[in-house]
């Protein structure tokens, strides 16, 4: 950084104070939040909502059937055939994907259902599904945060993500979702809705038998693991036998809401207040893809706009303006550019902001990149380590998908630094030697995960067990 003038340096080295969480402030944070966990489990309930799903076992491997997927992300929707067959932990998959038209994210709720429909319905007359089956059973993936009673219905608590469709929040989605397909006629029963945490821990499960936690860190960020009812004193009143597990879809995003703990900057305060729902999900704020590129964005124009700064001085920085220009995959090619002049990044920067950055702020546009995401991995694993304390796990596998997971440089490596500084773990011998909790890439929670659900729900039924389900009779086959 030789080259770079004393503005810029000073600037780097304050980005650098506001975005590092150091060892001592991850293990406070982790500490806060296995109360909270324990907290959002109480009677009186907390910031972090821990929904009971009423997903009650871990799959065996030998689970089968022919079952329908239907995945409503953030960005996508999916739709899949899954057949699970009679090999151990071996499944067939019949998918197709259509993309969420960004204005039905901010319409209303029937044009939501009537576009999920269209595509269920579509998927199954190009792939001649009725003619295979009498009744579709269907795992209904729904990424959001519901409360569930039975796992065949959901109400809405909120939208997270940037959703904001009307008429939805505090709503059972389940009867509008079944509305709109039952006027198309085609003969689908919804079997369980599950969250894409859930779907991933099962999935997850199914091939490997040591993944305790299902997480995804992608657009949104959550997580999900078995607990023991015994320690859901939420859900006493069922009198439910206290050994017989029961998945918790967390909603960690909501960790902190109230302000306590977590290193917040004035940028993840903007981002919090331009949101369509201030106060809520500020852990996922400060993680999750949909706000990594947003918060870097945030930064540099805030850098232009400071008179003692000198960034793009005398350009026209109109396209930066615009709010949630950038999204983490811009970081991602920041930080994957291979080159000492980092020349990639000057070209990203011209094609995409019209703005010709030097080489000294483009140093500084990479270490921020390098600080937001280093940020984003680091508080990650305090979610894991804080729900592997809960429940007094040394050893064990976490599954993890999404696309920060998945595509952001370096996120694997820097999360699992700071599970080691958290749970202070020796350094290790051999540098192919495993952790003792390592995050790994999961199967396909929506997909299978969500089939699998949809299976033991129908185990469950059929062996008489219909705790958490409503009206269980109405199971078919
Ligand atoms: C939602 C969760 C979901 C996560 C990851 C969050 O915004 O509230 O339900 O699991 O995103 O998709």
């Amino acid at each position: 950084m030789a080259d770079v003038p004393r503005d810029l340096l000073q600037e780097i080295k304050r980005l650098e104070d506001l975005f590092t969480v150091d060892k001592a402030k991850l293990k406070k944070i982790t500490d806060h939040f296995v109360s909270e966990l324990a907290k959002g489990l109480s009677k009186e309930g907390g910031s972090i909502p821990m929904n009971p799903t009423w997903c009650m076992s871990f799959p065996t491997g030998f689970e089968t059937g022919r079952f329908l997927a239907l995945d409503m992300g953030g960005t996508n929707l999916r739709v899949c055939e899954i057949t699970l067959t009679d090999e151990k932990s071996e499944f067939e998959i019949l998918q197709s994907k259509y993309r969420m038209p960004e204005e039905l994210k901010s319409g209303d709720a029937d044009e939501l259902w009537e576009y999920v429909a269209d595509c269920v319905q579509q998927f199954i007359e190009t792939h001649k599904l009725t003619d295979e089956m009498d009744t579709l059973h269907l795992g209904f993936t729904f990424s959001y945060p519901a409360t569930q009673n039975y796992i065949n219905h959901g109400i809405l608590q909120r939208w997270t993500k940037g959703f904001d469709i009307k008429g939805v929040e505090g709503e059972d989605v389940v009867p509008m979702f079944e509305a709109a397909i039952a006027k198309r006629g085609v003969p689908i029963h919804l079997t369980a809705l599950v969250n894409d945490t859930t779907g991933t821990l099962i999935a997850s499960a199914y091939t490997d038998t040591r993944m305790k936690i299902g997480c995804i860190f992608g657009t949104g960020c959550n997580a999900a693991y078995m607990e023991d009812c015994g320690s859901i004193p939420k859900l006493a009143h069922m009198n439910l036998p206290p050994e017989t597990p029961m998945a918790i879809n967390c909603e960690w995003g909501a960790f902190d809401n109230e302000g306590k703990i977590l290193p917040k900057t004035p940028y993840d305060v903007i981002v919090d207040q331009d949101s369509p729902r201030p106060g809520q999900q500020a852990f996922e704020k400060m993680i999750a893809g949909l706000y990594l590129g947003e918060i870097f964005r945030l930064v540099l124009v805030d850098l232009h706009d400071n008179k003692n700064v000198h960034i793009f001085e005398g350009q026209n920085i109109d396209k930066l303006r615009k709010a949630y220009t950038l999204d983490s995959s811009f970081l991602s090619m920041i930080e994957e550019d291979p080159w000492e002049n980092l020349s990639e990044t000057k070209d990203l920067f011209q094609t995409k902001l019209l703005l010709s950055a030097t080489h000294p702020e483009l140093e500084l546009i990479r270490r921020l990149a390098e600080l937001i995401g280093t940020r984003a991995a680091r508080l990650a694993s305090c979610g894991v380590a804080a729900i592997c304390k809960k429940k007094g796990y040394e050893t064990c596998h976490v599954g993890a998908d999404g696309s920060v997971f998945n595509k952001y440089p370096h996120f694997k490596q820097r999360g699992a630094d700071a599970l080691r500084e958290i749970l202070d773990w020796p350094e290790k011998k051999n540098p192919k030697d495993e952790d003792p909790i390592e995050i790994l890439a999961a199967e396909d929670g929506s997909g299978v995960g969500a089939a699998l659900i949809a299976a033991l729900t129908l185990e469950r039924v059929k062996a008489g067990n219909g705790a958490g389900v409503m009206a269980p009779e109405t199971f078919k086959k």
